[in-house]
């Protein structure tokens, strides 16, 4: 999820405490939904999720390309129980960076807007993050746009902090937590 070409900003970045790490947390769900692995079986409903979600240039071969980088048993679907249908998903990937030398990220996050309101972000956030913590991360990152308010809410709420790696994004986070109505968290980093 990232592009930082000439004209474009650089995306957010959150990370996940170190202090937390022994602490991962655990999904929640409502009721009348399940969570699991994805399936081979699943790509063309999770292809048409992907596109109720907004990302709509999503197909068989973009996934391929995610597919080497998912952990197994780190691809999650929340599954609408009465219809079968998947209305949420994220993956944690082996993702390492300059600024993430063993990096895992939380991945493609992203939520039917018919089932919204329900946290079900939250609850494949979670799911990540602790199969990430389980397979021994200790640099848990995620990236994001400054508009992607309900993703950025549920990254808040889950544990993960804001991480300051160049100029301008203490500004910038500061004026999404005032829209979010969300305290300022110490810095997780710079
Ligand atoms: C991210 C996503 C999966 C979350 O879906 P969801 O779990 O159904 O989200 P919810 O509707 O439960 O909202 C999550 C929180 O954000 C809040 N929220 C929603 N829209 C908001 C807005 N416009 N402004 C401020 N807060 C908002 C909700 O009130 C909720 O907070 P609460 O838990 O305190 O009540 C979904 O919004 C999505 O698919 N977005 C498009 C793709 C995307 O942005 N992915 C993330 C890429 S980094």
């Amino acid at each position: 999820m990232t592009w930082e070409g000439a004209g474009r900003q650089k995306q957010l970045q959150m990370i996940w405490p170190e202090r937390l790490l022994d602490r991962p947390p655990r999904p929640e769900l409502p009721e009348g939904y399940e969570l699991r692995c994805y399936e081979d079986t699943d790509e063309s409903q999770y292809l048409q999720l992907m596109a109720r979600a907004g990302f709509d240039n999503w197909d068989h071969d973009r996934l391929e390309r995610e597919r080497p980088s998912i952990l197994s048993d780190g691809f999650f679907l929340v599954v609408h129980r009465a219809t079968g249908k998947a209305v949420a998903t994220a993956m944690a990937q082996h993702s390492p960076s300059e600024l993430h030398p063993c990096g895992g990220v939380l991945g493609w996050v992203a939520g039917d807007p018919e089932h919204k309101g329900k946290r079900l972000g939250l609850a494949v956030c979670a799911a990540v993050v602790s199969r990430l913590v389980q397979a021994g991360y200790r640099r848990i990152y995620l990236q994001t746009d400054d508009g992607r308010l309900p993703a950025i809410k549920s990254y808040l709420k889950l544990g993960f902090e804001p991480f300051l790696f160049c100029e301008g994004m203490a500004e910038r986070w500061q004026k999404v937590c005032e829209t979010l109505g969300w305290p300022r968290s110490p810095d997780a980093g710079q």
